[in-house]
């Protein structure tokens, strides 16, 4: 059977990592390029991580382009507390052979496109939503040609980590998902809460991977930043790998335990709600529903998707 061909939308941190390096091995995708936005590391340090990444996977190696260098209208807020400075839990790690493309990666988004048909090409976005949504400012024909898009964003049906009711990818550009959401093509938002509770990575399954691979190894030291961070959160070593779970949804939907699809809105008022990602789980909006959100994963088929996809024994 073909492979389904994949774009990856990514603000390459250390949970970007693990699920960059998951994609890169799952032989049922072929991944034909990355584009890097502005999010948890300024998008020029999100490309040096994806190279990083791509060469420690020692797989294949898509192309990596730049996109936007900023959010559309708020500043941007990096996330050194959660990731390091360098997004990769500042532990030296710097692509040795690999480099980046000069192209813009919003341009080689539409390009790429462009040279395939009609629904085959799907989005996973890692990352605020800057990219896509100029990609679709720009060329909403070319953009109405994808399968789907998969985005790591909103608190699903949870609480928020970056405000109360926010999560970082949709706070940090609201106005960008504002736009993804109204655009009219099949989306699926996975909820920062799909990769809590159970499907939390616990201290045995970070052994585990950690012990199981030269992969694994990377993809866990690379999270040392937030695994000291959620001691003082969640009062024990642990990892909430987001961007894994909206992976993990998107190429392996065995995993998913709850998906629904409902009425959602954004708020991009400028109070304390800027940046919600409003669903209406009881349809009292009576709207028709507008995406699929994934709000819970099985947590052993997570876990163990996890663990095959990052070659762990
Ligand atoms: O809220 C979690 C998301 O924000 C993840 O994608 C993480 O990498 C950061 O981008
Ligand atoms: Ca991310």
């Amino acid at each position: 059977m073909d492979k389904r061909k994949l774009i990856i939308d990514t603000d390459c941190g250390s949970d970007d990592a693990m699920a960059i390096a998951m994609a890169l091995n799952d032989p049922n995708y072929e991944i034909l390029m990355f584009s890097t936005v502005c999010g948890n590391v300024n998008a020029e340090q999100a490309a040096i991580n994806t190279l990083t990444t791509i060469e420690k996977t020692e797989s294949y190696e898509p192309p990596v382009y730049v996109g936007a260098q900023k959010p559309l209208l708020v500043p941007a807020v990096f996330a050194a507390d959660t990731h390091g400075e360098d997004g990769m839990g500042d532990i030296g790690l710097v692509p040795t052979r690999l480099k980046k493309r000069p192209e813009n990666g919003i341009y080689k988004t539409l390009e790429t496109l462009e040279q395939h048909g009609d629904q085959e090409i799907e989005i996973v976005a890692l990352g605020p939503l800057t990219n896509i949504a100029l990609e679709m400012l720009m060329a909403p024909e070319t953009m109405r040609k994808v399968r789907r898009i998969s985005i790591m964003g909103t608190a699903g049906l949870g609480v928020g980590n970056v405000t109360p009711l926010a999560e970082f990818n949709i706070w940090q550009d609201a106005e960008a998902a504002k736009i993804v959401l109204d655009f009219g093509v099949p989306l699926l938002f996975v909820g920062w809460d799909a990769c809590l509770d159970d499907a939390m990575l616990d201290p045995d399954d970070i052994a585990e991977i950690r012990n199981g691979s030269e992969l694994g190894k990377f993809v866990i030291d690379c999270n040392k930043v937030l695994m000291e961070m959620n001691v003082g959160r969640f009062g024990y070593e642990c990892l909430d790998m987001a961007d894994p779970a909206a992976m993990a949804a998107a190429l392996y939907p065995e995993c998913i335990e709850e998906c629904d699809k409902y009425y959602c809105e954004m708020d991009v008022t400028n109070g304390p709600g800027y940046g919600a990602f409003i669903v209406d789980k009881y349809r009292f909006s009576g709207k028709e529903p507008n995406a699929y959100v994934c709000s819970k994963l099985k947590a052993k088929e997570y876990k163990d998707y996890i663990k095959r996809t990052l070659k762990v024994k």
